[in-house]
């Protein structure tokens, strides 16, 4: 059988997966795109979800709900708006809360990711003349490597002294989780900080994130978390591996919709420290004397403390549905229908028979990974990504210089999805 029959053979293999399982589904919750190639199916095979999630059904309802509120109510919808503006985030807070398996008051929904992330570091990042470095992955996000650059800048540090930059081995693809603890020990006397990525946006490697968390904390290391690939991907337990801080956007595995807004973390055992250094604004005030006007700052003691102005309605008002989709579902179920996808899609993309022209580099330890596969794909990755979305109507994404990124959100990816997508890369890629 040649490369092509086998792959072909298997359509019926995959229909007959999605109907016997539909766990850990919500397809009918979002609004998926008309495939509109001629390939023969309805919709897009869309396994973009790492870069944006598609539009939850109940989305534009409840975005109109706001603008009828804001036409009819105008300043008066701060308090008599259906949903009071004033406090739009905390209904937010619960629900988001259990994403990331965390306490209610440890969360706020609030700015981007990366102003998130500046807000953290001004508390976290605490150098002293001997202990100043910052850790972080040598493929961490640009955004994250320009961020923690400016806070040792700010703080009178040479970035390319004090950010240290953690490098697989030589031909590896991904960080060993014995190498990173073996340099927080060896380094400890000189790092202030941690910050990496819990799944990785390029080769989508699920770190460690209890154990590296714990081993940081008993050498002394603050740590924090951008989750922005692991948020609403993979079952979190943030309370209980207790990092000092972690961010995630919502606009991947969360389907918040583009620059929708961010959300943060911050353990409890610092909430209500008023020695820690925050960049305030009168949403991080308390609530109850806010219109009172004052010059001072009155504390409350969880992480709306680190919030700065008064929420973005419309950009949060998508979360409303999209978090009402994973109450309903939960986050085991999720995680447990994402295994069974991304290990189906691995094994049509590099399973039998023959050579592929390209690899996974993502690690095939299903507690090593998320949904995502990244492919090392030789040659013009952009340019077959490219045919994967006109020719077969398979919507994936690409990171320079080899990564094709394929990444079946099991919320409303199908084993079907996971076939087309196989065999348009296999097509394209040969
Ligand atoms: C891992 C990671 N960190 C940070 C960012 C930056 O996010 P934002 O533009 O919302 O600040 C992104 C955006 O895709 C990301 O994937």
């Amino acid at each position: 059988m040649t490369a092509a029959t086998w792959i072909d053979a298997r359509e019926d293999e995959a229909t007959a997966l999605d109907e016997g399982d539909a766990a850990g589904s919500a397809r009918d919750s979002f609004l998926l795109p008309r495939d509109d190639t001629s390939s023969g199916y309805g919709s897009l095979a869309y396994l973009a979800g790492n870069s944006l999630g598609p539009q939850p059904a109940g989305v534009a309802d409840d975005v109109r709900r706001e603008l009828e509120d804001w036409a009819a109510r105008v300043v008066e919808g701060h308090w008599s708006a259906r949903r009071p503006w004033g406090d739009y985030h905390a209904a937010l807070r619960a629900p988001m809360a259990r994403v990331v398996g965390a306490l209610d008051d440890e969360v706020v929904v609030m700015n981007s990711l990366t102003a998130n992330l500046h807000f953290l570091l001004a508390s976290f990042y605490r150098p002293t003349t001997d202990r100043y470095r910052i850790v972080i992955e040598d493929a961490a996000f640009p955004s994250d490597s320009y961020a923690v650059r400016s806070h040792a800048a700010f703080r009178g540090f040479d970035p390319d002294d004090a950010v240290v930059r953690l490098r697989p081995r030589p031909g590896e693809r991904t960080l060993r989780t014995e190498d990173v603890l073996a340099h927080l020990g060896a380094e400890a006397h000189r790092t202030a900080l941690l910050l990496l990525g819990g799944v990785n946006y390029l080769t989508g490697q699920l770190m460690d994130v209890a154990g590296i968390t714990a081993t940081a904390r008993d050498h002394g290391i603050s740590v924090g978390w951008d989750l922005a690939h692991a948020a609403g991907n993979v079952e979190l337990a943030l309370h209980d591996w207790a990092p000092d801080f972690a961010a995630w956007c919502t606009y991947k595995y969360l389907n918040g919709g583009p620059g929708s807004t961010a959300a943060a973390f911050v353990h409890e055992r610092h909430l209500g420290d008023e020695t820690l250094h925050r960049l305030s604004g009168w949403w991080g005030t308390d609530p109850s004397v806010r219109f009172e006007m004052r010059a001072e700052l009155t504390p409350i003691a969880s992480a709306d403390a680190w919030a700065v102005s008064n929420p973005p309605i419309l950009s949060m008002t998508p979360l409303v549905s999209s978090l009402a989709v994973f109450e309903e579902v939960g986050m085991p179920a999720i995680r447990a229908r994402s295994v069974a996808l991304t290990a189906y899609l691995e094994q049509l993309l590099v399973g039998e028979p023959g050579e592929v022209p390209f690899a996974v580099v993502t690690p095939s330890d299903p507690d090593a990974r998320g949904c995502q596969l990244s492919v090392s794909v030789p040659g013009d990755p952009a340019g077959i990504a490219g045919s994967l979305r006109s020719v077969h109507g398979v919507v994936c994404d690409v990171r320079p210089p080899d990564i094709v990124r394929l990444a079946p959100a099991p919320l409303f990816c199908t084993f079907h999805d996971c076939w087309r997508a196989a065999r348009a890369l296999r097509q394209a890629a040969t």
